[in-house]
């Protein structure tokens, strides 16, 4: 390849497309039967990720990350079918998606081979057909989304091999075998290879065939194969993201669960509008009776579910109490036949430092904001589980570091984000659900009884959180902390 061809497919590649809508995408298939197969990679080990079993099975937002990487490829209508090609030492754990509703495109799970260009060709052996596009996507790159897919595919119209890729934020340098600068290619030119690389079948077939005759083949990914065997291919670039990172190195594991939670959020304001309907749902609200709770209450009760609330001041239900849970849940199943969704917004603030806080105080914070979600948690959980439903909890902004003069309320916040993410993984199989909504400082009277009255505009209307926490509710999220900002909402509403 002369090296203009890259830059140049670099610059088209960057120039950036509209996206297709998921109605333009089928409309799309209509008029392109070609098949289109993904091949999720995911034959490693993760030895630089070190946590003992093969990364792309770490639990991160209530399921393993390969499932994140499926949940993408099964959701895109230009994907007819899936294959994995998984760590043969660990791949009991993925046959189950087999024949699983969840994912009807995954035709195959099979063992990868030692490197990744050996799982590449094993794969390219199960697959028929020169025409086929073939997409290969790392399995722990959970984050590819639908236009990253459409790019690959529609590119394979007119390209036979498709990268993606991202420009580097990072000066790129060369080094020499003594450690020394040899070299400071341009920046503008450089770009992180990501995935998916997607082909005609026929081309990366070939050019494997002919890196097999080379005793001095060595690559990390397939494009690299097509650029050295077959030099006279054009390799198309499409735009990457940065979210479509590569959990590589332990702290990528903490990015991905960042990168989960700004997209949940994103969810929070992409919904600020409306609130779904909720006709034929039964909802459980503890704390209801003002507040948040209230606004929870009647949005949902709009929305057409059948809502029951409870509180210490309505119904003289205890929170931090299991049996008095027990006895409201075993009512309202009673009753209605069903529990889709269980809320707890109680909670209290009390402000002083620990030196001065009466005992009872404490144990009172902890009983409420910590030991009510457990207890509720605990006590929901079968009834949920018959409906397919789910928990929502409130946490607060404090929980990401402890607050002077609210130290127990810090604590149990932090606590109640923890109690989320490891019942969402204690849950993933189950189907129940469980997430923690983040408003930011919100008008209730808990909040004007603990720090006075306010200055407007800098504070969030409970309504807006209510609506956020039913749109949750209703979503298929579990393990997400949703954090509703006061000056996000007001750009939103703006
Ligand atoms: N991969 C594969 N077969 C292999 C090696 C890697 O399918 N023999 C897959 C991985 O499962 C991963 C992707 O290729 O989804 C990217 O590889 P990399 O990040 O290098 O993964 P690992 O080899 O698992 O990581 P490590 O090098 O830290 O062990």
């Amino acid at each position: 390849m002369s090296p203009q061809q890259p830059q140049e497919q670099l610059r088209i590649g960057l120039r950036g497309r509209p996206r297709m809508s998921r109605q333009q995408q089928k409309e799309y298939c209509m008029s392109h039967p070609t098949r289109t197969v993904a091949v999720v990679l995911a034959g490693g080990v993760g030895v630089r990720v070190g946590l003992g079993i093969p990364k792309q099975l770490i639990k991160i937002a209530g399921k393993a990350i390969v499932e994140h990487t499926l949940d993408a490829l099964e959701a895109s209508p230009l994907i007819d079918e899936i294959i994995v090609m998984m760590n043969r030492s660990a791949i009991d754990q993925l046959e189950p998606l087999l024949g699983n509703d969840r994912f009807p495109k995954l035709t195959k799970v099979l063992p990868g081979g030692a490197t990744r260009n050996d799982t590449t060709q094993l794969a390219i052996a199960e697959l028929e057909g020169d025409d086929t596009k073939v997409l290969f996507h790392d399995a722990v790159r959970p984050f590819i989304d639908d236009r990253i897919i459409g790019d690959c595919v529609e590119a394979l119209d007119h390209y036979d091999a498709v990268d993606t890729a991202i420009p580097s934020a990072d000066t790129i340098i060369r080094v020499d075998d003594n450690g020394l600068i040899a070299d400071i290619p341009d920046r503008s030119y450089l770009r992180r290879g990501q995935t998916p690389q997607a082909f005609r079948l026929g081309v990366i077939r070939r050019a494997y065939e002919l890196a097999r005759t080379d005793v001095d083949f060595k690559a990390t990914d397939d494009c690299g194969v097509v650029f050295t065997y077959l030099p006279d291919t054009p390799i198309f670039v499409v735009n990457g993201t940065a979210e479509n990172m590569k959990v590589t190195e332990p702290i990528d594991v903490h990015i991905a669960d960042k990168i989960f939670q700004m997209q949940s959020n994103s969810l929070s304001l992409e919904n600020i509008s409306s609130v779904p309907d909720l006709t034929g749902k039964v909802v459980a609200v503890f704390g209801g009776s003002y507040g948040i709770g209230q606004s929870i209450v009647e949005l949902a009760q709009d929305a057409g579910a059948q809502v029951k609330e409870f509180s210490r001041s309505t119904t003289g239900t205890d929170v931090r109490s299991a049996k008095a849970i027990r006895r409201a849940l075993r009512t309202v199943h009673d009753e209605l036949g069903r529990i889709d969704t269980v809320i707890l917004t109680a909670g209290v603030l009390r402000i002083s430092p620990i030196v001065d806080a009466p005992k009872r105080e404490i144990k009172e914070t902890i009983g409420i904001n910590l030991v009510a979600p457990a207890m509720l948690s605990r006590e929901a959980f079968p009834y949920l589980e018959e409906s397919g439903g789910q928990v929502v909890l409130f946490t607060s902004s404090s929980y990401t570091r402890g607050r002077a003069n609210y130290s127990t309320y810090s604590a149990t916040k932090a606590g109640v984000v923890n109690l989320t993410q490891a019942l969402a993984e204690e849950w993933a199989e189950s189907g129940v659900r469980i997430n923690c909504i983040n408003p930011q400082r919100t008008h209730t009277p808990m909040r004007t009884h603990a720090f006075g009255e306010e200055p407007e505009g800098t504070l969030l209307d409970p309504v807006d959180v209510a609506r956020v926490a039913l749109n949750v509710a209703a979503s298929n999220l579990t393990g997400q902390i949703v954090t509703v900002q006061v000056a996000q909402m007001a750009a939103a509403k703006a």
